[in-house]
């Protein structure tokens, strides 16, 4: 088994005099070796993935075998769904850490057993020094990377404020509680998985341009599966948010230390960036669509409302009439999201900051109006729904999503991220995580495409205290007030798109949960004008109608995972996780 090693710390002179540094020193060396032995004793915490479960008491579903345990963990001691919750998005930040965080933002969906629905906007806000050009040169050019990589990528971290806000308001055991499974793992140190090994060596030589080689995601030799991954600043800084709350996270040390280590490298975030955050509870964006109710983020999250514009525009034809993955059901979805990522591009933004005509785009006439240019015998150009610069886009990309309900059937649907697998690269190596590089969901200069090959205008320009468009869309689908289905993924825009097709897949075409996930998806955006899909997400006979309709198709590797659970006639839950990813679905 390889470790990693932790190097012992160094002595030094200062004012308080060479006994109290020796002191010091020995009291460092000391927790070093506690933490040195915790991390090289015998391989703990070994696990195994599992796809499906059953129970009636309560169910977790997550992007790693350990973070849904934790959740598990969290409610057989007498937490409710948000405890879980939180704890699963806290181990999440040590055992999946290209897009588990505590130096990301979210968003969160909560649908409690009485049929209350509340969602919690904890996304990255543009630092207080950011301005709309300052990812252009002196001749308005973007300037390649910058809105990506490094210190300027990172928008003010949400996560922290956004688990505390959800907890003061729900949560029934004790904060410094849910941070127990999670401590455990960050200094026990936990065996990763190939996927894991994989993006680490990866991204090796990112990691090394940012930061220093003593950061424990750095080794010698190429990591291995059954590697052992220990975190021991990640534990300590756990340990006092445990104790602190968001309070130690934004005005506290590791404040500091996020800002020592951004202003180290040229970054532009300030410590009053960081003072100012606060999570936004907002009000849920509600769908109806035969007989079920969607709930799920309303702006700056652009999830919900491109969701609903495409729901309500199927609504008009019987999709499930349609057979299940012919032509005409393909086209109109295509033609659908097509239509709604439009809108996206043009209209949507940060509420707080921007006008957005919500009612406007939602509205059944405007959005049947939108549809008068279909017809099931050709594709609508997406030039002449709008004209704008296209670039292709790239896949590899991560966000987390988890699912969980307890045993009043409480539920919660949660993602976060990174945006970037770890983020901008740059870890804050004193408290043990990375930064985002959220600021590249800002449209850096209208018209042009961002990562996911997005673009966006005014209404998502880059403003100091602005949050930037995203398309995370946790979402719960209910039936009479309870919770029906609950899901999310990951996968930049086409997040919406997976979710509609799952939605879709189970209330339209009846398929099992497990079907219904699996099923290959293909996805959309308006621009660049082209159908992303997965290998075998059309026969080739229906490819074929489609190309002679005027599509064209980009193959892509896989879509995000959807880790999902299902309330069963029953009343029992089924939990689904993705078999595109190590997600890992556990029932109580
Ligand atoms: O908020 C957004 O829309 C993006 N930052 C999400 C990125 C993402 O899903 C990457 N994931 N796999």
């Amino acid at each position: 088994m390889r470790n990693n090693l932790l190097l012992p710390p160094v002595l030094s002179y200062d004012r308080s005099g060479i006994f109290f540094t020796c002191l010091k020193a020995l009291a460092a060396l000391f927790a070093s070796l506690v933490l040195l032995s915790s991390c090289t004793s015998e391989q703990k915490h070994a696990y195994s993935v599992q796809k499906v479960d059953h129970s009636s008491k309560g169910m977790v579903v997550a992007a790693h075998p350990l973070a849904s345990k934790t959740g598990i963990e969290i409610l057989e001691q007498g937490g409710n769904a948000i405890d879980a919750a939180i704890a699963t998005q806290l181990t999440l930040a040590v055992v999946h850490p290209r897009a588990g965080n505590l130096g990301g933002g979210g968003f969160l969906v909560y649908l409690d057993s009485a049929g209350h629905s509340f969602v919690l906007d904890f996304r990255e806000e543009a630092p207080g020094r950011s301005h709309r050009n300052m990812y252009l040169d002196s001749t308005g050019n973007v300037i390649e990377g910058l809105s990506f990589k490094g210190p300027l990528a990172a928008g003010v971290p949400g996560s922290v404020a956004g688990m505390e806000a959800a907890h003061n308001r729900f949560g029934r055991l004790e904060w410094k509680t849910l941070f127990g499974p999670a401590i455990r793992y960050a200094s026990e140190g936990y065996p990763i998985l190939q996927r894991e090994a994989d993006r680490l060596n990866k991204h090796k030589p990112e990691f090394l341009e940012w930061n220093d080689p003593g950061i424990p995601f750095i080794k010698e030799d190429p990591w291995m599966p059954g590697d052992l991954l220990c975190q021991p600043a990640l534990a300590e800084t756990l340990r006092k948010l445990a104790k602190g709350g968001a309070q130690e996270f934004y005005h506290g040390s590791t404040g500091d230390a996020i800002i020592t280590t951004i202003s180290g490298l040229g970054g532009i975030m300030q410590k009053a960036d960081l003072q100012s955050y606060q999570a936004q509870w907002r009000d849920p964006m509600t769908t109806d669509y035969k007989g079920y109710t969607l709930l799920a983020m309303p702006l700056p999250s652009s999830g919900g409302i491109v969701l609903a514009q495409i729901l309500e525009m199927l609504e008009h034809f019987s999709l499930g009439e349609y057979e299940q993955g012919s032509v005409r059901s393909i086209h109109l979805m295509i033609e659908a999201e097509r239509r709604a990522f439009a809108d996206r591009a043009g209209y949507l933004g940060d509420p707080d900051v921007i006008d957005v005509p919500v009612e406007k785009l939602l509205d059944s006439t405007y959005l049947a109006e939108k549809m008068h240019a279909f017809t099931f015998d050709t594709v609508t150009p997406s030039a002449s729904i709008s004209e704008t610069d296209t670039s292709s886009l790239i896949e590899h990309f991560e966000t987390t999503h988890l699912s969980v309900i307890d045993k009043d059937g409480n539920a919660v649907s949660l993602t976060t991220t990174l945006n970037d697998n770890f983020g901008c690269k740059v870890f804050v190596k004193e408290a043990g995580f990375f930064l985002n590089n959220e600021m590249d969901d800002f449209s850096i200069k209208p018209g042009i495409a961002n990562y996911y090959g997005l673009i966006g205008n005014e209404a998502n320009a880059i403003a100091p205290g602005k949050r930037m468009l995203s398309s995370m869309t946790p979402t719960i689908v209910a039936k009479q007030g309870k919770p029906f289905l609950i899901l999310g993924s990951h996968g930049g825009p086409t997040i919406i798109t997976s979710n509609l097709q799952v939605i879709l897949n189970v209330i339209e075409y009846d398929m099992s949960l497990e079907e219904a996930v699996l099923r290959k998806r293909f996805h959309h955006q308006w621009l660049p004008d082209e159908v992303r899909h997965e290998a075998h997400a059309f026969s080739p006979a229906v490819r074929d109608s489609l190309e002679k309709l005027g599509h064209v198709f980009k193959q892509i590797q896989s879509f995000g995972a959807v880790p999902a659970i299902l309330v069963t006639a029953d009343g029992t839950y089924l939990g689904v996780a993705d078999d595109r990813a190590d997600d890992h679905a556990e029932g109580m």
